[in-house]
C-alpha cells in the first residue's frame, strides 16, 4: 500500500474488536428488498455489504432495524423469526469475514415524533405534520422496548455480527428525542436532568453488555449540535439553537464512555435540520472535523466521524493530528462500493463521486421507500444488475457523448462490447459542463471527469466532431442507457 494514506490504512480498536483501517460504512437504511418478510438480510441485502467488505472498507454498519413489534408496530421485526435472522446474518458475516471486514448491526430504539402514530418522550407534534400529536410512552412501555433492544441485541451476536450500534442520538430520533429538552417534557425518572433524558441510553448499554458480555462493542451515533431554531425549522448559522449545543454534547459524550460505550460516532443536525443531518454539495466536506475534536479531546473512546467527510486528505490530516479515529461514509459508498480500497491504494481519481445531490438515495427513502443511486445504476439491485460479460459480443454504436452516452459506452464496454462514441461537439460530457461550472457543483464536474478517465482506459472510440452515422443500427445515448436500465430475466 503507499504511504500517502498510512493513517487511513492503520487498524482501529473500538472496544475488543480491531478494524483493519479507518473507512467504516455509515448505517443507511437502504432498499426493503434488502430485508426479508421476518427482517432477514436478503440475498440481495447480503451482496449489498458483501460488496462494500470486497471494496476495501474495515468496519459496515447495517442500516437501522426496528427492534419493536410491541409498543410501536413495525413490520419487519427481527424477534418475529430469530432463526431466519441468524441463518441469514451468518452467512452475511462469514461472507465479509473473508475480505476482512467486521460488521456492526444497528438497531433502531424507534423514530418517535419523525413518524406519525409512534410514542415519544412526551406528546409531541408530529415532524412536517404539526396538526398530528406523537403520544407519550408509559414507564412500562419504555421497559418493553429496552427488553425488546436487549433480546435483539443477543440474536445479533448469535448471527455473528461484531458489535451493535444503538440508533440514536441523532437526527432527532427517539432516544434523542429522550435526551433534547425540548422534546422530552417528562417529570418522572426519564425526564429533567441531563442523567435522567440519557437514563434509557444508560441502560441500554448497560444491558446489552450483560447479556451479551462485557466485551461485546456497542456504539452509538451522537448528533453534536442539532441546528434546530424550533419543531420543523432549522437554524442555519445555529445561533438560536433550541436543540442541542456543542457544550451539552461534550458533556453527553463524557457521560457515554462513563456509561460503557466503546466509540462515539458522531454527526450533526436532525430531520427539522435537514440540511446538516444529510449534507447536500452547498454543505463544505470536513466540516465535522472541528465539531469531532471538541470532543476527541475529552474522551478516549474513538471517534467516528461522518457526513461530507468524502475529501481523503482532509480526513487523513485529521486522523494524523488526532483530531478523530474513524471515516463514516454514507453516500460516497452508494455511488461507488471501491471507495475505501481506491483511497487506500492512491487510486483517487478513479472513485466515481457521489454528487451530495440527495436525488436517488435519502430523498428516494422519504418518499418512495427505497434507494436508487444518480450515478450508481447498480446501487439496491446488486443480484439482478450485476455487470457480466456479454454473451455475443457486438459492435455498438452510441450517437451523443453527454452522460447518458458515456455511461452507455462505458457499461457496452466493461460487457465485452467494441464501442463507437460519436459526440458532434469538440467535447464529451453535455449537460455535465455547464451544470458543473459552480464551485458550489464541483462533484457534478468531477463526475465528468471520472467519465472521461474511464471511457480512456476502455476500448470505446471516441469520435469528436463527428455527427450521427447513416445507419439505422445507430442508438442515442440516452435510448441505450434506458435500455440497460430495463429489468433483466
Ligand atoms: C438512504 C439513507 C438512509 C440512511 N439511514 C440511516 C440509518 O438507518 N441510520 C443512521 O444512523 N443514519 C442513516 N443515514 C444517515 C447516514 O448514515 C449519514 O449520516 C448521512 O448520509 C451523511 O453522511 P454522508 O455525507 O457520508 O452521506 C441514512 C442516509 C441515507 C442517505
Ligand atoms: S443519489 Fe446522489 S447523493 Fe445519493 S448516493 Fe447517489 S450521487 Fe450521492
Amino acid at each position: 500500500m503507499p504511504k500517502k494514506y498510512e493513517n487511513l490504512n492503520k487498524p482501529l480498536k473500538i472496544g475488543s474488536v480491531t478494524i483493519k483501517n479507518r473507512y467504516i460504512v455509515a448505517p443507511m437504511d437502504t432498499a426493503p428488498s434488502f430485508l426479508g418478510p421476518d427482517g432477514e438480510f436478503t440475498e440481495n441485502g447480503i451482496e449489498y455489504f458483501v460488496r462494500r467488505a470486497q471494496g476495501g472498507f474495515g468496519l459496515i454498519y447495517s442500516g437501522g432495524q426496528q427492534i419493536d413489534d410491541v409498543v410501536d408496530k413495525n413490520p419487519k421485526t427481527i424477534l418475529k423469526n430469530p432463526g431466519n435472522y441468524i441463518a441469514a446474518g451468518q452467512e452475511l458475516n462469514a461472507r465479509i469475514s473473508a475480505y476482512g471486514a467486521k460488521m456492526f448491526l444497528q438497531l433502531c430504539f424507534g423514530l418517535g415524533r419523525n413518524l406519525p402514530g409512534l410514542h415519544a418522550p412526551s406528546e409531541l407534534p408530529v415532524w412536517l405534520n404539526p396538526q398530528m400529536t406523537s403520544p407519550a410512552l408509559t414507564r412500562e412501555q419504555i421497559q418493553t422496548k429496552i427488553d425488546l433492544f436487549v433480546q435483539v441485541a443477543g440474536v445479533a451476536k448469535q448471527a455473528g455480527f461484531a458489535g451493535v450500534d444503538v440508533h440514536a442520538l441523532h437526527w432527532g430520533h427517539l432516544l434523542d428525542q429522550f435526551a433534547m429538552s425540548i422534546t422530552n417534557k417528562r417529570t418522572d425518572e426519564y425526564g429533567g436532568s441531563l442523567e435522567n433524558r440519557l437514563r434509557i441510553t444508560r441502560e441500554l448499554v448497560e444491558r446489552v453488555k450483560e447479556t451479551c458480555g462485557k466485551d461485546f462493542p456497542v456504539t452509538i451515533r451522537l448528533s453534536l449540535r442539532q441546528f434546530m431554531k424550533d419543531f420543523d425549522k432549522a437554524s442555519f448559522s445555529g445561533e438560536e439553537e433550541v436543540g442541542r449545543t456543542l457544550e451539552e454534547s461534550i458533556e453527553i459524550a463524557k457521560l457515554l464512555e462513563s456509561y460503557g460505550y466503546d466509540a462515539l460516532s458522531v454527526d450533526s443536525g436532525n430531520l427539522d435540520a435537514y440540511y446538516y443531518a444529510c449534507p447536500p454539495s452547498y454543505m463544505e466536506s470536513g466540516y465535522m472535523i472541528a465539531l469531532a475534536e471538541a470532543v476527541k479531546k475529552e474522551v478516549s473512546i474513538p471517534i467516528l466521524v461522518g457526513s461530507r467527510m468524502d475529501v481523503p486528505d482532509l480526513a487523513e490530516q485529521a486522523i494524523a493530528e488526532g483530531k478523530m479515529d474513524g471515516v463514516v461514509i454514507g453516500r460516497p459508498s452508494i455511488a461507488d462500493p471501491d471507495y475505501a480500497n481506491k483511497v487506500l491504494r492512491d487510486q483517487k481519481e478513479k472513485i466515481r463521486p457521489c454528487l451530495a445531490c440527495n436525488q436517488g438515495c435519502i430523498h428516494r427513502y422519504l418518499t418512495v421507500g427505497s434507494v436508487c443511486c444518480a450515478v450508481n445504476p447498480e446501487m439496491g439491485r446488486g443480484i439482478t444488475y450485476r455487470m457480466s460479460p456479454a454473451l455475443a459480443k457486438k459492435h455498438i454504436v452510441i450517437v451523443g457523448g453527454g452522460v447518458a452516452g458515456m455511461e452507455a459506452a462505458r457499461t457496452c464496454a466493461l460487457r465485452g462490447h467494441r464501442v463507437t462514441l460519436f459526440e458532434k461537439s469538440g467535447q464529451l460530457g453535455g449537460n455535465l459542463i455547464p451544470a458543473g461550472k459552480h464551485a458550489f457543483k464541483k462533484e457534478v464536474g468531477a463526475l465528468n471527469d471520472w467519465y472521461q478517465t474511464e471511457l480512456k482506459e476502455l476500448p470505446v472510440e471516441i469520435r469528436r466532431n463527428e455527427e450521427r452515422p447513416r445507419t439505422r443500427l445507430a442508438v442515442s445515448g440516452q435510448m441505450l442507457s434506458f435500455w440497460q436500465q430495463a429489468p433483466r430475466p
